[in-house]
This record gives C-alpha cells, structure tokens and sequence, in this order.
C-alpha cells in the first residue's frame, strides 16, 4: 500500500483522454464525449477483474456499504452485524441507513469470529458484513455456510483487499455484494473513489439508480432529466477523472500484490525467529494482498517490549489495541452516542429513547488478540534500506 507510489505515465494518459473530452461527468454529453467513458469502462473491467456479472462505481468505500446497505433493504429496525476490529466506516453506514450495528468479536485472523457470529444473530438480523482486514480474507465460506442457514446476504467489505481471494475466487464475489474504496491510502487508488460488485441484476440496478439521485438510465429522447425513476436516491457518483485512474491502477493491481507479497515474506522470515511469536491466521495465504503484515507475540508484556524495540531502533510497529479509528473499545464516540442529531438519533429514537447501549467491555476475546498483536504496513516500492533495516530491528527483537 497504497497505489500512488507507482503513479506514471499509464494514469497520465487516461486523464489526458477526459481533459481532451472537457466532460467530466459520467453520464450524457453524447457527442462531445466521442465515446470516453472512463467510469462505465472502470466498472466494467473491474467486474470482469473480480469475475462478478455487474459493478457500480461510487465517490468511497463508505458510499459503497451505503448503496449496498439501501439495495438490500436495510433499514430502522434492522440489525447488521459486523466485526469490532475495522474502520468506522463499515458501521457509520450501518448507522447512516438507521440500523444498529452489533459487533463480533476477532480470532487469530483478526477477522470476523464465525462462532462468535453465530451467537449474535437474532431475528431482527438482515445482513452480515465480514470485513476482510487489513489485506487478508475473513473465513469467507464459513460464514456465507450461516448466512445461508439464516437466509441472510453477506455484504463483504472489501475496502482494504482488491486483489485478494480464496481457492482463487476474488473476494467480494462470495456474498450478495462486494465493497471497496480506492481511498488515498488503498493499494489501487483514485484518490476518492469505491466501488460495489454483485452477481445480482436486480440489485446492481437498484444501486445504479440510488447513487444517482434516482436516474431509471433508460434511454430516453429528451436527453438527462427525462428519465423516470422508481424510488428516491441520491447523489455517490464517480467523476470521470476517477474512473480514468481506476482503469490505469487496476492494471496494475497483480503488480502491487506480487510486490507487497514479497516484502511481506522477509518480514516474515525476520519474525518468525523471535520466540513465541505467532503469525496472523492466514484463510488462504495465496490469496493474501500482502498490504500489512501482522505478528502474534506471546502476551501483553512480550508485545510492550518489543513494540518499544521496534520503536527504538526507528521502525515502530503498530498496534491496533491503541488505535482510535479502527477497535471498538476506542471508539469512544460510539459509545458515547455522540451525534448532531439533537434527538440523539441514530442512538436514540426521534423521541429520544435509547436504542442502543455499547458497553466498552464486550468483546474481551478481540482485546486480548489486539493487545499482543504488531502490524506493518508493506509498501510497493519498500527500499532496500527500510526493508532491511526492519528484518534486523525484527532479528534482534529475539532476544527480548
Ligand atoms: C474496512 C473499511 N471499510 C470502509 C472504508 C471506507 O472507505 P473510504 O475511505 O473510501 O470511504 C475503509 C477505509 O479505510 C475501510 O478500511
């Protein structure tokens, strides 16, 4: 991570092709576009990318699960359960559709906790979104094996995995849909950007109309603005200048992922001399994006000590039990209920009854495994010196 370290020519010559056109936008412009549809192209060779039948092109990962979430029907009264180590994205969208998320616990592959997840679903469950962090796949079949026992869709964020798969299907083509952003910091980037895939037409056509304020798309002789419509949406549309960049970067995708697996693997190596460590619980390492590397340490204190080390020698590791954007006990917003809505919506209802109480305590299991576990990012074009540089900090963490 991320893609722009390896910005070139390629995304240079499909943003000229728009600015050539002067259309921006991703819809209409018939004859000055001479046929430059870089968003609708992005969509349609990031679907066949991830072997899905349909995709649909948005302005962030966070619009993404927000599409997904209305097509699917969710809504007030509805519980959506996901993990309680991920960005705050996937649950703000859960709450922004006004239903509650309810949070599962990690194991060892720092993902979704699929006996865990069972004990949470309850009969106002309506979706389960796994979230596949940090590069690797959550336990994709077993949880899509519950989902279907429970006739409930998956919505897999895949925000931080393009590229990624198990037994060589894409993750994002296991549930009803797939999200992903192509923030600043992914490994494909747009700057901005997300994108949401399914197999489902039905679906991709009601997400198609949502993100553009309800546009049916039907041709129609009267130009934009004639078009019918069949419900109320809103505006997550992609610009051109985006799609034009999606197309340069997810060609090369494969690159990044090779690349990162690479330096992944001599990070690897280094760790694995120190005692009792344990890598991260891998689902499929082939299918592993290698954007992060994370290590097990044997408790909290074998963790302290070499986190401090780490740090010392000038190549800090991070450890997500500290982190404010991305582990449920540290969100203390959430918990808080904090929220403009001066009823305290989307925590209380308009009447101002509590909806939901978040209790920092419940998932004891996650902060256990958080609080012993060191992650690094991994670059595409990591130097030699860095590289080598954290091995060695790695190598001598061994006798701590
Ligand atoms: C797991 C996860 N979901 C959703 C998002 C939201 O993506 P965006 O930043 O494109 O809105 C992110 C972004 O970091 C993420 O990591």
């Amino acid at each position: 991570m991320p893609g722009f370290e390896i910005f070139g020519d390629e995304e240079k010559k499909e943003i000229a092709e728009v600015l050539e056109t002067g259309v921006l936008f991703r819809y209409e412009f018939g004859e000055q576009r001479k046929g430059v549809y870089k968003v609708a192209e992005f969509e349609k060779m990031f679907a066949a990318y991830c072997g899905a039948a349909h995709a649909q092109a948005v302005t962030s990962g966070t619009a993404a699960l927000k599409v997904a979430l209305m097509a699917l029907g969710v809504g007030p009264g509805d519980e959506v359960i996901t993990q309680g180590f991920t960005f705050v994205a996937t649950w703000e969208a859960i709450l922004d559709v006004g239903a509650i998320p309810v949070f599962t616990e990690v194991d060892e592959s720092l993902n979704m906790d699929v006996a865990d997840l069972v004990s949470k679903i309850t009969d106002r469950t309506r979706c389960i979104i796994p979230v596949h962090m940090l590069g690797s796949a959550a336990d994709i079949e077993s949880i899509i094996d519950i989902a279907c026992r429970h006739g409930l869709p998956v919505l897999e964020d895949t925000a931080q995995a393009a590229g990624g798969t198990v037994g060589g299907k894409h993750l994002g083509t296991f549930g009803k849909c797939g999200t992903f952003s192509f923030d600043a910091v992914k490994t494909m980037t747009t700057g901005e950007g997300g994108m949401i895939i399914t197999n489902d037409p039905k679906l991709w056509r009601q997400m198609s109309e949502y993100q553009d304020h309800g546009h049916d798309h039907v041709e129609n002789p009267g130009a934009r603005g004639g078009e019918g419509r069949n419900f109320i949406g809103f505006n997550y549309r992609m610009m051109e200048l985006q799609g034009a960049i999606g197309l340069a970067q997810l060609a090369k995708l494969d690159f990044m992922v090779k690349r990162q697996k690479e330096h992944k693997a001599r990070l690897q190596r280094a760790a694995s001399t120190i005692p009792g460590v344990t890598l991260r619980r891998q689902i499929d390492p082939e299918g592993d994006t290698a954007t992060f590397f994370a290590f097990l340490l044997s408790d909290k204190e074998h963790c302290q000590r070499v986190g401090d080390h780490l740090k010392a020698q000038g190549v800090g590791a991070i450890n997500f039990a500290e982190n404010t954007w991305h582990f449920y006990p540290q969100w203390e917003h959430l918990l808080s209920g904090a929220t403009l809505h001066s009823s305290g919506w989307p925590f209380k209802t308009p009447e101002g009854k509590r909806r939901v109480i978040y209790s920092p305590e419940i998932l004891p299991r996650s902060a256990a495994i958080m609080e012993r576990t060191l992650v690094y990012p991994v670059a595409i074009n990591m130097e030699e010196e860095k590289l080598a540089s954290i091995c060695q900090a790695l190598e001598s963490a061994a006798a701590l």
